[in-house]
């Protein structure tokens, strides 16, 4: 169903939060403090009813992303990844020291630095998201810059194209 097709440029990011939840995330709201925002991407319909969609947003003080970020894919200091964990498909949490930890069996991550693995055993980085500013939204600007939990490259080839 739409509601569970993949995450595609254009789609705008809503909260999946409690609060504002379905409503779209709105750049002047968000502070540069690297809190993470959980949201869904949104076409024609709010794309809720997938896990895999769920996606982590922060926003960080511009200038202070590290490699291997993808800068050109990232805006005034936000960047956006999927939110399940590369090893076997958990969300995962925000850490007091600003790392992203899966509760399942430990893998971390560096959300300031691409998604990089920083401990445990994911295979690979998160997935960055790309996105672009519009009219004080967030908008997918193309597909995951490598593929996301459960994917094939294949897949991942042909949702890119
Ligand atoms: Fe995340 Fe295993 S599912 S570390």
């Amino acid at each position: 169903t739409a509601e569970q097709k993949p995450p595609a440029a254009g789609d705008v990011l809503v909260h999946a939060g409690d609060t504002n939840k379905g409503q779209p995330i709105k750049v002047s709201e968000l502070k540069p403090d690297g809190q993470m925002i959980k949201a869904w991407p949104k076409g024609e319909v709010v794309k809720d009813q997938n896990d895999n969609n769920l996606l982590v947003l922060f926003r960080y003080p511009e200038g202070t992303l590290k490699e291997p970020t993808k800068m050109e894919d990232t805006a005034q200091g936000i960047v956006v990844y999927g939110g399940i964990c590369q090893h076997l498909g958990c969300q995962v949490n925000l850490k007091d020291d600003g790392s992203l930890l899966c509760p399942c069996h430990s893998g971390s991550y560096d959300p300031k630095a691409g998604g990089e693995v920083i401990g445990g055993p994911p295979p690979r980085p998160l997935p960055q998201l790309p996105i672009e500013i519009k009219d004080d939204q967030i908008v997918v600007k193309s597909y995951y810059v490598r593929p996301r939990y459960g994917e094939s490259v294949s897949d991942w080839q042909a949702n890119r194209a």
